[in-house]
């Protein structure tokens, strides 16, 4: 049995309720909740954009589904909190972990999910108590890119070491970045100082691939790199497309195109994840 929730409505018919209470307190219904009762049980839903509140509502959906036997596995193109993996500074929190717990707690038997940032790899694993299965959209991009540039010459690069798994099947190669300090300021946001990578690009055409673009800082100085060794045609894909701070205007500015899946709506969403989610 399928469940799909509103912030799914772009990809399947909605059959979930959401609303607030007047004060600001989430209401959620599962209209045809007999019909979970003992059942295996596919709740698409994103956490991500609104993640805080849109965890707090898979928290509900899950335990309202728990209480009637259901078995659940939650499917979000995009778990955030997933760069949290680790801490930088003393005190942090190791939040991909928090979220994980919670949700494997509420009734998550199983977390479908793309691109995962901490897994780094397909398969499927176990952290923080919850089952994930990580899909890779790596493939959909890449016959993507070729379908633009043709399949002469492609060299596909990934930005930095993260993310050399999306490129190495394809005999890709990877840069290398170092992050700085936390910036000052409100915003919990580390400076990028470089992306690296010495490879002989001059004449051919270039796929950047990355698992998200968030502000775009990554992204930009990769394509800064292959630019400099005089690449041909400069494409730049990633699973996960957040454009913050306008990026995705200084990305078209500076590449020959842009594109991502739609685990996250955004415009340059060109490759379509119910390819991947199917269950
Ligand atoms: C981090 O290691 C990820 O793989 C991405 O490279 C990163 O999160 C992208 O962030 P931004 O677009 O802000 O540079």
């Amino acid at each position: 049995m399928n469940l799909v929730s509103p912030n799914f409505s772009d990809l399947m018919e909605p059959n979930i309720e959401f609303k607030n209470f007047p004060d600001g307190d989430s209401y959620v219904r599962i209209e045809n909740l007999s019909g979970c009762q003992g059942e295996e049980v596919n709740l698409f839903h994103r956490l991500y954009p609104d993640q805080n509140n849109n965890i707090f509502h898979a928290i509900l959906l899950l335990d309202t589904l728990k209480r009637v036997g259901a078995r659940t596995t939650l499917v979000t193109p995009y778990l955030p909190y997933s760069r949290q993996d680790k801490t930088f500074k003393e005190g942090e929190s190791l939040s991909a972990q928090v979220l994980c717990s919670m949700l494997a707690h509420a009734g998550a038997q199983m977390l479908i999910t793309l691109d995962c940032h901490f897994l780094k790899k397909e398969g499927e694993f176990e952290y923080g108590g919850l089952k994930i299965k990580n899909i890779s959209a790596n493939k959909l991009l890449i016959e993507h890119a070729k379908k633009i540039l043709g399949e002469d010459e492609l060299e596909i690069i990934s930005p930095d070491q993260g993310a050399n798994y999306l490129v190495t099947e394809f005999g890709g190669k990877s840069m290398t970045k170092v992050r700085g300090e936390y910036q000052k300021g409100d915003e919990a946001y580390r400076t990028i100082d470089k992306v690296e990578g010495n490879f002989d690009v001059e004449g051919k055409n270039v796929l950047i691939i990355d698992d998200m673009i968030s502000t775009g800082g990554t992204m930009i100085r990769a394509v800064g790199n292959v630019r400099n060794g005089k690449a041909k045609k400069v494409l730049c894909a990633a699973t996960h497309g957040f454009f913050l701070k306008g990026s995705l205007e200084k990305l078209l500015d500076v590449s020959d195109g842009v594109f991502t899946t739609n685990s996250i709506p955004n415009e340059a969403a060109k490759v379509d994840v119910m390819q991947l989610l199917k269950l």
